[in-house]
């Protein structure tokens, strides 16, 4: 057995932390490190050695742990307690299809309620997506440009879950962007996207946007199938 050494040695505490603002500022922290991927996946959290590490009592702790767990960051496991979770959660063939339902219909409801200044920034994002080469930016990018088509949809539990997605498929294409080659034909769907946006026409908006995802859902089972993929499952 090698020594690994303790990953939670990443991660940088300024000061003491003020008791009021202790679940966000550790949740944000965790989130960031699980995100670029300096708490690798299947490493367990111990909430003892985060509570020591933020100077904090194990309360705080707890709660930004439940956080991470329900935007499907953290899995709790048995005699384990919290562990990063793997890239892709289950099946995802099955994410993909659910999400496809939460977007289109927060896709329907939103565009009828979109201003100027939400197309006009979705246009700016697709300018960035062009000339970003860094794939954390580029699967950052991906995501507010697709909330801000999604952003006036008035149900806000709906958005809330249309962001857990998007948010999960913002890390896996961080770690996986390279190998799946999604990147041009992505922007020729997000220009389509746009256009008939401005257009308010919903029934096409809503078409190109499956299409769009359906390409994501090609993109990421023959990624996972490839061998490439394999090995590094087995490497876990
Ligand atoms: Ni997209």
């Amino acid at each position: 057995m090698t020594h690994k050494p303790n990953p939670l040695s990443s991660i940088k505490v300024n000061g003491p932390i003020p008791a009021h603002l202790a679940r966000s500022i550790i949740e944000e922290t965790l989130r960031a490190a699980i995100l670029d991927g300096r708490l690798p996946c299947g490493i367990a959290l111990r909430q003892q050695d985060l509570a020591d590490l933020f100077g904090v009592s194990r309360m705080p702790v707890r709660e930004a742990l439940r956080q991470l767990e329900a935007q499907a960051l953290l899995n709790v496991v048995a005699h384990k307690g919290a562990v990063v979770a793997p890239l892709v959660q289950g099946d995802a063939v099955e994410t993909y299809a659910l999400r496809i339902l939460l977007e289109s219909e927060a896709l329907r409801l939103s565009i009828p309620l979109l201003e100027n200044a939400d197309l006009e920034q979705a246009a700016r994002y697709i300018d960035e997506l062009e000339t970003e080469h860094d794939y954390t930016e580029i699967g950052r990018l991906n995501r507010l440009f697709h909330m801000s088509l999604y952003c006036k949809a008035p149900n806000k539990r709906l958005l809330r879950l249309v962001e857990d997605g998007l948010n999960e498929e913002e890390r896996f294409l961080r770690f996986n962007l390279e190998a799946m080659g999604l990147g041009k034909l992505s922007q020729e769907d997000h220009r389509a996207l746009l256009h008939s946006a401005e257009n308010r026409d919903v029934a096409a908006s809503v078409e190109l946007l499956e299409h769009h995802l359906n390409r994501g859902v090609e993109a990421i089972t023959r990624y996972l199938d490839s061998p490439e993929a394999q090995s590094k499952k087995a490497q876990r």
